[in-house]
């Protein structure tokens, strides 16, 4: 029996050709550090980390490769601006579908005296605009934000989010672990002050390895969370008040750097556009074969442009674990049940505390594994 990957929500798998390929390379036949020795073998090293930040400019429409700071992922990345920009008094607004990556560091913050609202959002996972606007007051200095749910898919409405907040000088952080890869994303556009991103899910690159696009204004109002060696300003006990070494503290995950920058380059040349009308076509197949059957409920928004490639399903009278388990001994069919790390969101959705069995699907994936899905699914109600 042949495995059919579909949690690519979680990690995506397979990778972009040739990233093992990069990181081999370099383990293999550079080596060297970034920032720290002056030779041959570091240079190329750093041509290949700013290449990859230049890559990342042009994949997120972001004017600047010097505000690109790497992390160890989308979770690190909102750990160091929350934690880095929040302050006692300072209020900030979510939305109701976040996952444990911002709720997690904000509720340590509110013991620190950061207030908190969640804006809500209907069962479908749409955010509520008016209700979110009610939400802004005066102290508002930051909102926080998923970009796409990882429960359901829908899709926020970030350029309209970010316009309400340029209106009223409050910064914008955008969690796009689910969208990043999948949807064209321009910061400018979203009206943006830091992209957080994954390099191991929808960029198709390894784990390890993310980062945070940072606006000149953020990135000057933002303390470095984690200090150190730079290798720039050695004589100075401070972190360094230039970017990205404001930021980039320790050594970098290198062979990570060689992989993502091989994954970006494969999704410029296919562009997001492409891969999001592929992946779609799936999720529009899968849906349809599964609409209406009595026993399942389809979570998340019904039209398929509000949405990305993240299918929940509620086996109204199964175990989700139970169906998971099934899916996967039986079919050969690899998904994820619980709840996702994101119970708000399944609170909003209605299927709190149950949680979902999550399909999830990437241009790789193929209509025969779709179909082979629905059949094992329908099995299952
Ligand atoms: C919406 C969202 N935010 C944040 C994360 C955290 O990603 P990571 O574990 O790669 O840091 C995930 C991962 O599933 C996610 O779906």
């Amino acid at each position: 029996m042949q495995n059919v990957y579909l949690d690519q929500a979680a990690t995506s798998f397979p990778k972009a050709p040739g990233i093992s390929g990069a990181m081999t390379e370099y383990i293999d036949k550079i080596g060297s550090n970034l920032n720290r020795s002056s030779n041959e073998l570091a240079a190329a090293a750093a041509r290949t980390t700013l290449e990859t930040r230049e890559l990342l400019c042009r994949l997120f429409g972001f004017p600047d490769s010097a505000h690109v700071v790497f992390t160890p992922g989308v979770t690190y990345s909102l750990n160091y601006v929350l934690k880095g920009f929040l302050k006692p008094g300072d209020h900030c607004v979510v939305s109701s579908m976040e996952h444990n990556a911002v709720v997690r560091p904000l509720i340590q913050l509110s013991r620190q005296g950061v207030a908190i609202d969640r804006a809500p959002c209907d069962r479908e996972g749409n955010l509520l605009l008016p209700q979110f606007e009610a939400l802004l007051r005066p102290e508002t200095r930051l909102v926080v934000m998923t970009h796409a749910s990882n429960v359901s898919g829908t899709i926020l409405p970030v350029p309209e989010v970010g316009a309400l907040c340029r209106k009223r000088g409050i910064a914008f952080v955008l969690d796009a672990a689910q969208t990043a890869g999948h949807l064209d994303l321009d910061f400018e556009a979203m009206g943006l002050s830091a992209l957080c991103f994954a390099g191991h899910k929808g960029l198709l690159g390894p784990a390890g390895v993310g980062g945070m696009l940072l606006s000149p204004e953020l990135a000057q109002s933002m303390e470095p969370l984690i200090a150190g060696g730079t290798g720039s300003v050695s004589d100075s006990e401070e972190m360094p008040d230039f970017m990205p070494d404001r930021f980039e503290a320790g050594t970098m995950n290198i062979p990570g750097i060689y992989g993502l920058n091989r994954a970006l380059k494969y999704i410029l040349e296919m562009t997001p556009q492409a891969l999001r009308e592929k992946e779609m076509a799936l999720v529009a197949q899968f849906i349809e074969e599964l609409r209406d059957l009595p026993g399942l409920r389809l979570v998340g928004e019904p039209d398929l442009a509000r949405r990305v490639g993240v299918v929940s399903l509620d086996f109204l009278n199964r175990d989700h674990g139970e169906v998971s388990y099934q899916l996967s001994e039986r079919y050969g069919i690899l998904t994820r049940c619980g709840l996702h790390c994101a119970p708000w969101a399944h609170k909003t959705l209605g299927t709190f505390p149950q949680g979902t069995v999550r399909f999830s699907f990437s241009h790789f994936n193929t209509e025969a594994e779709v179909a082979a899905a629905a059949v094992a699914v329908r099995s299952l109600i």
